[in-house]
């Protein structure tokens, strides 16, 4: 059973074999910008075996993806600097020419990594179109090479997993016709961020909290994704999902089961995503015709950054139609009903082209039961434990204080741990999700029930937000989202803005 000292959170504990990395969308943006710089990383920190190699399955010609990758390193990653690095790295490069729908391409996949080791150890990433994920599995189902007879199978899907519970439940069959559970990675690079996992390290590291983590301390939690950025370059594939889809059902949610969940008997892959479920299943089922109670949908409209740059509206963005209902902004207020969070709101909520970038979660207390200081001074603000996940990651608590002087009148003081590893170098989520793939570590990977018992719960708002006649707007750049303050209206201090 892996304990927390085997996992993740201290990568540099344990080595892994020798393995054939196999990325399918080897020319993908992904690729580009996330897998291969962590990969050379984790060849430079010895977490990737030196024996292993990097195969890229690629379209055009392998020696345009040599080029390809070593071009892609020098614009993403900072260790390109290193000559001898990059020279190691590229021993390790082996492309595979061929198209994904062409079983021959597995055939000669499967050729090359049976003549490099004895023992063909395989992770398959699939960094390519969502449409490719049950073709992908197909054909490596077909060719044997979900075969773990001479070494360990293993293969990562992006998200988005489906795109609603009937998708999700389909694709999960369709895997398991080739696969089994175990070998399934479904990834979801906010798990691998170091200060979602600090949350719950100090969840279950701590005893101080646990007495207070509760209904009867905790007012309600507000879990955050605000983002500057507009759409960009993902409008065909945004304008199909929206924003509950991209952010909220996969990542907010995930980071609400952490939140939310009862300690695990043990650090066990296992284990943990039983609590997550038990969350996910206590989740109050939405109401088709209430939705507009617990939710809120809205888009962006022109507006300018703080400096003064003109930002276009979202139905004028490149890809866009111009009466696009799509949200940019969503909110949810779910409710857990069980023992520890009956009546608790948790509100998630995330925002594009906001006049901030930030992730957290804010965990608001009670005020106190008896007001000592209320006549003549500031009612004392409720407590609030925010986790920053990024940027500036770490953890504020804020208190109330007296201020100095002969006063009895009180100021906000806000106590904070910036969260940086000792050697202030963090590690990026994708070389933490990657490294526990070759160890066979799954806590941070989505299990099937988890992401169709989340699509389920999201099911009815995904239904009536289809529904609407007309969707708000809001001025990008800004905080300006009309109906936020009435959503919140029933928690204490409503509204958090990140400041
Ligand atoms: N980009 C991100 O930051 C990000 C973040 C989270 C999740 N994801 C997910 O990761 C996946 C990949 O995203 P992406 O942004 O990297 O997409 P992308 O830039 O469009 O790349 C897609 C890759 O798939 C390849 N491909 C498509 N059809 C193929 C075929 N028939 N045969 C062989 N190769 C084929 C493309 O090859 P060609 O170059 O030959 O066209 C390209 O390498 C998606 O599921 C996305 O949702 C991406």
């Amino acid at each position: 059973m892996a304990q927390a000292s085997q996992t993740a959170s201290c990568i540099d504990c344990e080595k892994t074999e020798a393995s054939n990395v196999v990325i399918f969308g080897a020319t993908g943006d992904l690729t580009k910008r996330k897998l291969l710089p962590s990969l050379l990383k984790m060849v430079k920190l010895g977490l990737l075996h030196a024996d292993s190699r990097i195969i890229g399955v690629v379209r055009n010609r392998g020696d345009d993806w040599l080029a390809f990758v070593r071009q892609a390193l020098q614009e993403f990653s900072p260790q390109a600097k290193d000559s001898a690095l990059m020279e190691r790295f590229h021993a390790m490069l082996c492309p595979v020419e061929g198209d994904l729908e062409d079983i021959n391409t597995y055939t000669r996949l499967k050729e090359a990594l049976l003549t490099h080791h004895e023992r063909t150890n395989a992770l398959f990433y699939c960094a390519i179109p969502p449409g490719w994920y049950s073709a992908v599995s197909h054909h490596l189902g077909a060719v044997g090479l979900m075969d773990e007879a001479q070494g360990y199978r293993r293969l990562v899907i992006e998200k988005p997993f489906g795109h609603d519970a009937a998708s999700a439940e389909k694709l999960n069959r369709e895997l398991w016709r080739v696969m089994q559970e175990s070998q399934i990675y479904r990834i979801d690079h906010y798990l691998g961020k170091e200060s979602v996992q600090n949350l719950f390290v100090f969840r279950f590291a701590n005893s101080l909290l646990e007495p207070l983590w509760n209904r009867n301390y905790i007012d309600h939690v507000q879990i955050t994704a605000s983002e500057t950025l507009g759409v960009e370059y993902r409008a065909p594939y945004y304008e199909k999902a929206g924003a509950l889809r991209d952010m909220i059902q996969s990542h907010l949610m995930q980071v609400m089961t952490l939140v939310a969940m009862e300690p695990p008997a043990e650090y066990s892959a296992t284990d943990i995503r039983d609590e997550k479920v038990k969350v996910l299943r206590a989740v109050r089922p939405v109401d088709i015709n209430h939705v507009d109670e617990i939710s809120l949908a809205a888009q962006y409209a022109s507006g300018h950054t703080a400096e003064g740059e003109d930002l276009a509206a979202y139905c004028t963005e490149p890809g866009v139609a111009a009466d696009s209902s799509t949200e940019t902004f969503a909110a949810v207020k779910f409710y857990i009903d069980n023992w520890r969070w009956q009546g608790v709101p948790f509100v998630l909520w995330t925002g594009k082209r906001m006049k901030k970038r930030v992730s957290e979660v804010m965990i608001r207390f009670r005020q106190p039961p008896h007001n000592l200081f209320e006549e003549g001074t500031e009612r004392p603000l409720p407590n609030a434990l925010i986790f920053r996940l990024q940027p500036d990651e770490g953890m504020f608590l804020r208190m109330n204080a007296k201020l100095p002087g002969l006063t009895t009148r009180m100021q906000r003081l806000v106590m904070s741990a910036p969260y940086e590893s000792k050697d202030g170098d963090m590690y990026d989520a994708y070389e933490i999700l990657l490294h526990d793939v070759l160890l066979g570590e799954a806590s941070l990977f989505s299990r099937a029930d988890e992401v169709e018992t989340s699509w389920k719960i999201v099911e009815p708002i995904i239904e009536a937000w289809s529904q609407r006649f007309s969707l708000p707007r809001y001025r990008a750049g800004s905080w300006d989202v009309p109906g936020m303050d009435r959503l919140l209206k029933d928690c204490i201090s409503g509204w958090h803005i990140p400041s």
